[in-house]
């Protein structure tokens, strides 16, 4: 069940183009709740509860909450923020969908060419490179070094 729902959510960043066709195909019915008024990567038939599972990986992939991405508003007297899910006003946000374009095409122009993409738990996905961090390691610089064992001369 675990997987089946992490496979879902990989095909749908990775195979963008796949699923849209076959959402069309099943004309799957959604509550109000499920109506998204700026999906421009995503398929426009993407449900609420797949839309929380992507977001969600979003989130532990940079170790973020959502309102590194999404526009959020204090309401005085009230707990919570009030979120505006559809606002493109934070950059972060138009970064994560070039992200998700180009997590896209490195799966399915770059490493289909080498791989049958048979297993989507091998396609590459935001944590591949980011890691928990909203900025990913670019250097080897960066690593730590220590030494490897055994067959290391130093
Ligand atoms: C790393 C950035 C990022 C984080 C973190 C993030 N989101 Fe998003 N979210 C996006 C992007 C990008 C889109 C637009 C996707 C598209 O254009 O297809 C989006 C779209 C949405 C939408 C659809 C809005 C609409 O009407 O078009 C909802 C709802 C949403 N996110 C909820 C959440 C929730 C809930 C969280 C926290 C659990 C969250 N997001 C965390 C980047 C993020
Ligand atoms: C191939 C590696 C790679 C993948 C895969 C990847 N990213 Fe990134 N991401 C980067 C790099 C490199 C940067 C630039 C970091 C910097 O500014 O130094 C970055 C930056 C970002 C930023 C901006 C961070 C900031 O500090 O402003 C966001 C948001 C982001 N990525 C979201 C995502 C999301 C969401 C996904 C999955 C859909 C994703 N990334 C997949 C490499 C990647």
């Amino acid at each position: 069940m675990k997987i089946n729902k992490k496979a879902a959510i990989v095909i749908l960043l990775c195979s963008g183009m796949f699923v849209l066709q076959s959402f069309k195909q099943q004309q799957k019915k959604h509550d109000d709740d499920d109506k998204f008024t700026n999906l421009q990567v995503l398929p426009a038939a993407t449900t609420g509860k797949e839309i929380h599972e992507i977001m969600k990986s979003f989130c532990i992939s940079l170790g973020v909450h959502c309102n590194y991405c999404h526009v959020s508003h204090e309401v005085p007297g009230q707990d919570r923020p009030s979120m505006d899910w559809a606002s493109d006003d934070k950059p972060e946000k138009k970064t994560a969908r070039e992200m998700m374009k180009m997590t896209m095409a490195i799966n399915t122009e770059h490493l289909a060419k080498i791989k049958a993409m048979g297993d989507p738990l091998e396609q590459i996905r935001c944590v591949t490179c980011h890691m928990g961090r909203t900025t990913p390691i670019i250097s080897v610089d960066s690593l730590p070094r220590t030494p490897r064992a055994a067959n290391d001369r130093h």
